[in-house]
């Protein structure tokens, strides 16, 4: 145990310690040999894919509405539930009186059949919505506050619109606006707080100190949002996205592509232009509305923002509750659809669909090298599934128009050769995880279709992966760098969580937040580091001495019979993962080790084919005390990188992990 190191002194040696008196545990017993691992610096593998650490999206808990969308108003047109105006309340102080409710009778728009009535009868009434599990409100913050209204003859106003507590007894920021008519008018005020206490547990609030009847639509608040964009996100959540360094973005989905039936699939002609004239739609696949504010110009720029590729999803005809639409004439418009987004993506002003960007306000084309045609389609299996026509059909027509672009396929098909296969592992288990990280080390490279793991994750930990989870995240990330001349493109998925009670609908997702903060978990740290470090080549590793421990997989699915099946035997599963890469240019090396096991472990690198190797290097890790360890919102650090000069590397070295521990260690080498 000669170096402990110089990044984790005082808790490695605590953790030695530990470990010497409790003994290995469930651990193979840890051999005096440390493992070895021998790099051939001098030759490549292959070279790692550009864009291997993307990001995978979708309205998933309440990822944009109530997320990074920067909407503060929940229910703006009040479609959340055809019958009451949720998430809205009547203000009416003692003394006060009067109502709201839905009404039908007063549509807003052809997208918008509803408005919410407010009668005043006698003092201050008003109505008031509770955002988002809250509105937060911060210091010295300037919001923009917007609504539509009209008003029955003898009202003209004014309306005061206003942030303030929830028991109303604190005016965060108020503004007045007047001259209401009986035709809809869009109505605007900054509302900027003072000395305002950082808190959520805030309403927006519109009302009136006069009786008289109002009615009122797509009420809106925005706080300042990422790049001040109108209609923009949440500059938190950007930020921690953007520290990812992602590659690209694969939206609209996910189940949110699909719907569970064709009328709820994302249509995207609906999500553009002004926010207004938006229907929305049910995310029956999620279980709640959709504002559709965050809609298809949204997530381009969403991409442009952070300098990632778009990757986009066309829906292609299947629907989840088993809806599909066979190839021929019926598929036809729905082709024709696809091809018309990708002309409002890539199409210049000359052609229709790009002239309507243009309008939208986004003159510029942006750049698209991959689409994928569908979801999951290995779902569609009645009659022996329709994917292999569609596809083909899908293919044919995108290819013809738009050749150089890439086609992903959702699931194996025989009819097209796609350029790229899309992969989904979802594990229930950190040792599951890191039981598959040598998948792809032997699956045959040829010229078949390179692979898009477009959805994986650990699912330890709620509603965020714990320690536990980052660490078979790591495992498996591991896996997908060596082999990333196959998989060129990967992405974790869920990637967005609300932690309010009611706000995930599926487990585990890699960031956390609630009105006021957000967090990375250690999952997401432990993609921050694999992303922002890493060389262009793959270099040949061997190994000796990888310890390992006893795991049990999880028994497979009941037989058609109904009966269980018999347990699965027990199986070894590595406790220590590495991935060597360097950088061809500044010629940097990039050594990752992950080690899960719960005691330090020794490691000796023997680096080849280099004239040198520089002593001093970088270690940027990350490691906790037990795996169940993880960041919340209330403690959202608590795992976190640590970044530190070492020494002591060179050609041949040896130095110690701590456990559960990922770590990268950049070296210079000539
Ligand atoms: O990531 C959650 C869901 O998992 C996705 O919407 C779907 O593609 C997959 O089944």
């Amino acid at each position: 145990m000669k170096a402990i190191t110089k990044t984790f002194p005082v808790f490695a040696a605590a953790a030695f310690c530990a470990w010497l008196l409790s003994g290995p545990g469930g651990l193979r017993a840890q051999s005096d040999n440390p493992v070895v691992l021998h790099i051939d610096a001098a030759k490549a593998t292959a070279h790692v894919s550009p864009k291997l650490y993307g990001l995978m999206t979708e309205e998933i808990n309440f990822s944009y509405d109530g997320g990074l969308y920067a909407e503060l108003v929940r229910n703006r047109s009040f479609k959340d539930d055809p019958k009451d105006p949720v998430h809205w309340q009547l203000v009416q102080p003692a003394g006060a009186t009067g109502s709201i409710a839905l009404d039908p009778g007063q549509p807003f728009n052809d997208a918008i059949a509803t408005s919410l009535k407010l009668t005043a009868t006698e003092g201050t009434v008003g109505v008031a919505n509770e955002g988002y599990w809250g509105i937060p409100v911060r210091p010295n913050t300037r919001y923009h506050a917007s609504f539509y209204a009209k008003s029955a003859p003898g009202f003209t106003g004014p309306l005061t619109v206003a942030i303030t507590s929830n028991d109303g007894a604190t005016v965060e920021a108020t503004a007045q606006v007047a001259r209401l008519t009986g035709e809809w008018k869009k109505y605007e005020a900054t509302l900027t707080t003072k000395d305002a206490k950082p808190s959520s547990e805030n309403r927006l609030v519109i009302s009136t100190a006069r009786p008289g009847t109002v009615w009122l639509n797509l009420a809106s608040l925005f706080p300042p949002t990422f790049a001040n964009r109108p209609n923009g996100n949440r500059s938190d959540i950007m930020q921690l996205l953007a520290d990812m360094h992602p590659a690209f973005l694969r939206f609209p989905g996910g189940n949110y592509l699909e719907g569970n039936t064709i009328a709820t699939r994302f249509d995207w002609k609906k999500t553009l232009g002004d926010v207004a004239q938006r229907p929305g739609h049910m995310d029956d696949a999620w279980r709640y509305w959709s504002s559709d504010g965050m809609g298809l110009l949204e997530f381009l720029e969403w991409c442009e923002d952070l300098h990632m590729e778009p990757l986009l999803a066309v829906y292609a005809g299947y629907s989840l509750r088993g809806e599909r639409v066979a190839p021929g004439d019926t598929l036809t418009p729905y082709v024709n659809e696809a091809l018309e987004e990708i002309e409002y993506v890539t199409g210049d002003a000359k052609t229709t669909w790009g002239a309507r960007r243009v309008k939208d306000g986004h003159p510029k084309p942006f750049p698209l090298t991959y689409l994928e045609v569908g979801n999951e389609d290995n779902f569609d299996r009645r009659d022996g599934g329709t994917y292999d026509g569609r596809f083909a059909q899908f293919f044919d027509a995108i290819k013809a128009k738009y050749p150089r672009l890439q086609v992903i396929a959702t699931t194996k098909v025989t009819s097209r050769t796609p350029d790229l296969l899309d992969e989904h592992y979802y594990r229930n288990s950190e040792d599951e995880m890191a039981s598959h990280a040598h998948d792809y080390d032997a699956r045959p490279r040829g010229a078949g279709p390179k692979v898009m793991v477009g959805e994986w994750a650990t699912r330890v930990g709620r509603p965020t992966p714990n320690m536990s989870g980052a660490l078979g995240d790591a495992a498996w990330m591991t896996g997908m760098e060596r082999n990333s001349d196959l998989v060129i493109l990967s992405s974790y998925a869920p990637l967005f969580v609300n932690v309010n009670p009611g706000g995930m609908q599926w487990p585990t997702d890699l960031i956390g937040f609630n009105a006021m903060s957000s967090y990375g978990s250690p999952g997401y740290w432990a993609q921050q580091l694999f992303s922002a470090h890493h060389g262009d080549t793959i270099l040949p590793t061997t190994d000796q001495n990888i310890p390992t421990k006893e795991w049990q997989p999880p028994a497979g699915r009941r037989g058609a019979d109904g009966q269980a099946p018999p347990p699965r035997p027990a199986q070894q599963v590595q406790t220590l993962f590495y991935s060597a890469t360097r950088d061809s240019k500044t010629g940097t090396l990039y050594l990752k080790i992950v080690n899960r096991a719960s005691t330090p472990q020794p490691v000796r690198v023997e680096i080849g084919g280099l004239a040198s190797v520089e002593s001093k290097g970088q270690s940027i890790a990350m490691s906790a005390g037990s795996p169940d360890d993880t960041n919340t919102v209330t403690e959202p650090n608590k795992i976190a990188l640590k970044t530190a000069s070492v020494d002591g590397l060179g050609a041949n070295f040896t130095r110690t992990f701590p456990p559960y521990s990922i770590t990268v260690l950049e070296m210079k080498g000539k």
